[in-house]
């Protein structure tokens, strides 16, 4: 049965005319990934699938070490329960996981710190490659702030904390290029209070996410649009 829609404004007829100009050429790239190596095939994802969100993820070893690097393959799932995942990939340097996975791993622990504009280049320079044993909050001059309900600190300076547990880990492969996915239960959330506007609403303006894009470009959330959702037709639900 074909749902019942309210009349679409002008604005969407100039859009889809617009969209219907673009054809299929003979010179656009069709081929299977596996035609491609794998880098190719990672700039064409990270190029087109933007802006990403990036989750800088701290965490510890079983010996309490301090860990800390973004990951922009990264999302949140669902909210019941609050559940977010990120992926960290096989280095393609030397083959070895990265230490954040390996922490998560050994000690089933997490903290997302969401990265404001003011902390772009802290976020940055934690993105090296280190050896184990470096303390990223150290190398990077952040301040290490315990966590309510889990081991790993928080980035004093960002202003959204997400304390995670693991949930699950599922690996996609061990070769470079290959990932995994570690899924996380948010145990406890910390919102700055210049953020938040009322209960439950972020200010971006004053939180001044940043996003990433392919390379070394990064997004700000600066030109937003607003569009309104086609009201639900299925009775007594709400849209998510
Ligand atoms: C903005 C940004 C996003 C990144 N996203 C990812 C990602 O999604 N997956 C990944 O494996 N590496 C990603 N990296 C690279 C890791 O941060 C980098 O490999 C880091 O050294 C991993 O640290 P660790 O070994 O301490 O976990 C990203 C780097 C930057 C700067």
């Amino acid at each position: 049965m074909a749902a019942a829609t309210a009349p679409l404004p002008a604005t969407f007829y100039f859009a889809m005319a617009a969209a219907a100009k673009r054809r299929q050429k003979e010179t656009d790239l069709e081929i299977a990934p596996e035609a491609l190596p794998w880098q190719s095939l990672y700039k064409i994802m990270i190029g087109s699938i933007v802006p990403r969100p990036i989750g800088w993820i701290s965490s510890v070893d079983s010996n309490g070490r301090h860990n800390l690097a973004p990951f922009s393959f990264f999302n949140a799932i669902c909210a019941n329960p609050p559940s977010v995942l990120f992926c960290p990939m096989v280095r393609s340097t030397d083959g070895s996981h990265k230490d954040t996975l390996n922490n998560v791993r050994e000690t089933g622990e997490f903290v997302v710190n969401i990265v404001s504009e003011f902390l772009a280049e802290a976020m940055n320079l934690t993105a090296g490659e280190y050896p184990a044993d470096v303390d990223e909050f150290a190398l990077a001059h952040l301040t290490p702030v315990p966590s309510v309900k889990v081991r790993p600190p928080r980035v004093g300076e960002s202003l959204i904390h997400y304390e995670c547990t693991l949930t699950q880990i599922v690996d996609l492969g061990d070769q470079p290029g290959a990932g995994s996915v570690v899924i996380g239960r948010v145990v406890h959330v910390h919102v700055a209070d210049e953020v938040l506007i009322g209960a439950d609403k972020i200010d971006l303006a004053k939180l001044q996410p940043i996003g990433r894009l392919a390379g070394t470009s990064y997004a700000r959330v600066t030109d937003i649009f607003d569009l309104m959702r086609p009201p639900s037709q299925i009775a007594n639900k709400q849209n998510s």
